[in-house]
């Protein structure tokens, strides 16, 4: 779970409250912290769900696209109830037919429940899953924190080995660089639910002794989610988080072992983190070992670009057979964020070599069909038919930097020809119409 304390701001598509325009009409806009992702930003969404495909393949996981509803019970159970996500976070509903739904606040839950629904567990284990989708949070708006919001999401399940642990961490932090982006992995474990019972008793009597000094929120939180205190962004609960007892020394044996196991898995892929006593996260499934990413820059502290962690209960607590599991969730619009901040640009996809320009109704009638025979014969072409004038469209040809200009005027449309512009040097040739497909495709080799 994040503790992300933002400062690039870039709320530019993001809801603004209800204006009323000219007339006392309301006009539609974005529920608020909502995003819509607009065509400048499109290519960087693009780019992450190319390199999340990459990967995947890559490590063998399977796509798996699951409702964006789900029953309300399925995360109440699975993320906890008195965490902020099931408590205040998620967008719920009872239907017409009185069943209680929610929207997905996350997919590790919907995840598991595919697997279980539909019989995974008699597959060749571990099963490894992987999606990209949208999720939804009525977090309080700011940047980097969104209520609509992108994951591309890795979940292995069926092995408790700990080199899963380890792989899906390199996974992560392999996810961020190749898209330019240095991180740092915080990691810490959560030891068994005994480990984390222990703990939370030594949390609760430590914070006990301060519980004047405590923030309403922490207050709560030491009768609800006691873990959580350690989470507070508050500088007088920051300060007692620092002599707060540490998890590390309640593990038990197994826990232990699995840990430093999967630090020396780190150690050999030369993955760069930072042992952080202080990571429980905000979601209840977690046994073991817990991550997340954070830039490494300065500033980059505490940004979460994801984060995730080994659920070795949850099958069971869903009804499934006792399944270990392993995974975690990158947040798009958060890396998207951080890439703008680092004057990371995603590279152009389409580069067209052929611009179509016409001139006059006739030729504007016939462009329509070759623009698509050429395109269907695998021509990279581009077109704006709403342009008429000749010089509009040679400058839009040169600023998409084709190769060619095709010009058909009135004058080949009489004789039944068009002409091929080379952009490079200015010359022109004169071609028989029903040859132009075959003498483009033979210009362009
Ligand atoms: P999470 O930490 O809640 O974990 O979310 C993962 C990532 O999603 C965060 O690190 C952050 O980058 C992004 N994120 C979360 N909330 C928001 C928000 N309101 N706006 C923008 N980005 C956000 C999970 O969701 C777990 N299901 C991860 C996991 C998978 N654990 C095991 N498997």
């Amino acid at each position: 779970m994040e503790h992300a304390a933002f400062v690039i701001l870039d709320q530019s598509s993001m809801s603004k409250p209800l204006k009323k325009a000219k007339g006392g009409k309301v006009r539609p806009q974005l529920l608020r912290g909502m995003k819509d992702i607009l065509p400048q930003d499109a290519p960087y969404w693009d780019m992450i769900r190319r390199k999340a495909r990459e990967l995947a393949e890559s490590y063998s996981f399977s796509r798996v696209e699951t409702p964006l509803l789900e029953a309300r019970d399925l995360f109440e159970r699975s993320i906890g109830e008195h965490t902020d996500i099931v408590s205040k976070e998620m967008f719920t509903f009872t239907d017409k037919g009185g069943e209680s739904i929610a929207v997905r606040p996350e997919w590790t839950a919907s995840a598991c429940r595919a697997y279980i629904e539909h019989g995974m567990v008699n597959q060749p284990q571990p099963v490894k899953l992987w999606s990209f989708f949208q999720c939804f949070r009525r977090e309080r708006p700011q940047a980097g924190r969104y209520r609509s919001f992108w994951q591309a999401d890795y979940e292995v399940i069926g092995d408790a080995d700990p080199v899963v642990d380890a792989e899906l961490i390199l996974i992560l932090y392999t996810f961020l660089k190749e898209l330019g982006i240095q991180g740092l992995v915080q990691i810490n474990s959560l030891g068994t639910p005994e480990t984390r019972r222990k703990y939370t008793r030594g949390l609760v009597e430590y914070y006990k002794k301060h519980a004047r000094k405590l923030c309403g929120d922490c207050k709560v939180r030491l009768k609800k989610n006691p873990l959580r205190l350690l989470d507070c962004k508050v500088p007088e609960c920051r300060e007692l988080v620092t002599a707060a007892p540490e998890i590390i020394d309640f593990l038990d044996d197994e826990s232990r072992k699995h840990f430093m196991s999967v630090l020396e898995y780190l150690d050999e892929s030369e993955v760069p983190y930072n042992l952080n006593s202080r990571l429980v996260r905000g979601l209840d499934y977690y046994t073991r070992t817990l991550f997340e990413l954070w830039p490494d820059r300065e500033g980059g502290e505490n940004i979460a670009l994801g984060g995730g962690g080994r659920y070795d209960g949850l099958m069971k607590l869903l009804g499934g057979r006792d399944t270990p599991a392993c995974g975690f969730a990158m947040g798009v619009d958060r890396v998207v964020l951080e890439m703008k901040e680092q004057h990371i640009t995603p590279p152009r996809q389409f580069q067209p070599d052929v611009y179509l320009a016409q001139l006059g109704d006739r030729a504007k009638r016939r462009s329509l069909k070759l623009f698509n025979d050429l395109r269907a014969s695998g021509v990279r072409i581009i077109e704006n038919f709403s342009q008429d004038g000749l010089k509009e469209q040679l400058g839009a040809a040169s600023d998409a930097g084709v190769r060619y200009t095709l010009i058909l005027g009135q004058k080949e449309m009489l004789d039944n020809t068009i002409l091929l512009r080379d952009m490079e040097n200015g010359s022109q040739e004169v071609v028989a119409f029903e040859k132009i497909v075959g003498e483009v495709k033979k210009k362009l080799g």
